[in-house]
């Protein structure tokens, strides 16, 4: 069964592994650890750094809460969630991030955490949560409209990773 979990050092040679296959396919529309940097001292190295980003400490990055998605023993994906709107929120990452490994994809895994994210913006005490989406990908839009998202608008967009794209904008009401 699925569940969404805080960072936990049990779960890092999965995190490793899922980092590795989202670099390896090139994935461009999340952007994960560089699994190269991911050693046995990384968790305890990096911890207080997510800890400020979740209190929104650091500078330039959004506030963002990091959720990582086991089914029993083995690691899935993650979620990110980004509980208040600034221009980087709204312009281009929005308030969710979510990724599933590689092999997994096709399973419903993206479903089931975007399904149970969005609980946990709401347990959060958002009243509203945007999903931003490269047109271009297709199995990220049919997750979002499935769940209920609400298109409001496609926009031109950039990042370093994707480029200039155009990028959807839709919101769930929680
Ligand atoms: C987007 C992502 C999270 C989906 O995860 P997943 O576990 O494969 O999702 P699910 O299995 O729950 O559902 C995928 C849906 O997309 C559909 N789909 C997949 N590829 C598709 C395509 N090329 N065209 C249309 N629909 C497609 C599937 O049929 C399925 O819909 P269904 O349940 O109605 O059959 C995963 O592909 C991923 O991690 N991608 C890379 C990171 C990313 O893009 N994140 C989102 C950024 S906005």
């Amino acid at each position: 069964m699925l569940e969404l979990i805080k960072r936990s050092p049990a779960y890092v040679d999965g995190y490793r592994e899922y980092c590795s296959e989202l670099y390896d396919h090139g994935v461009v529309w999340f952007r994960p650890t560089d699994p190269a940097f991911i050693d046995d001292t990384w968790f305890a190295r990096t911890e207080s750094w997510y800890s400020r980003k979740e209190q929104g400490l650091i500078e330039g990055q959004p506030k963002s809460i990091h959720y990582w998605a086991i089914d029993g023993d083995r690691f899935i994906g993650e979620f990110q969630l980004r509980t208040e709107f600034p221009p980087r929120v709204t312009e281009d990452i929005g308030s969710i991030g979510i990724a599933v490994r590689v092999s997994e994809w096709g399973k419903g895994y993206g479903t089931e955490i975007l399904r149970q994210g969005l609980q946990l913006a709401k347990a959060h005490g958002m009243e509203k949560a945007l999903y931003t989406v490269s047109e271009e990908n297709a199995a990220s839009i049919r997750i979002c409209e499935k769940l209920g998202g609400q298109y409001a608008d496609t926009i031109e967009a950039y990042n370093d990773a994707e480029g200039r794209h155009r990028m959807r904008r839709y919101w769930f009401t929680l």
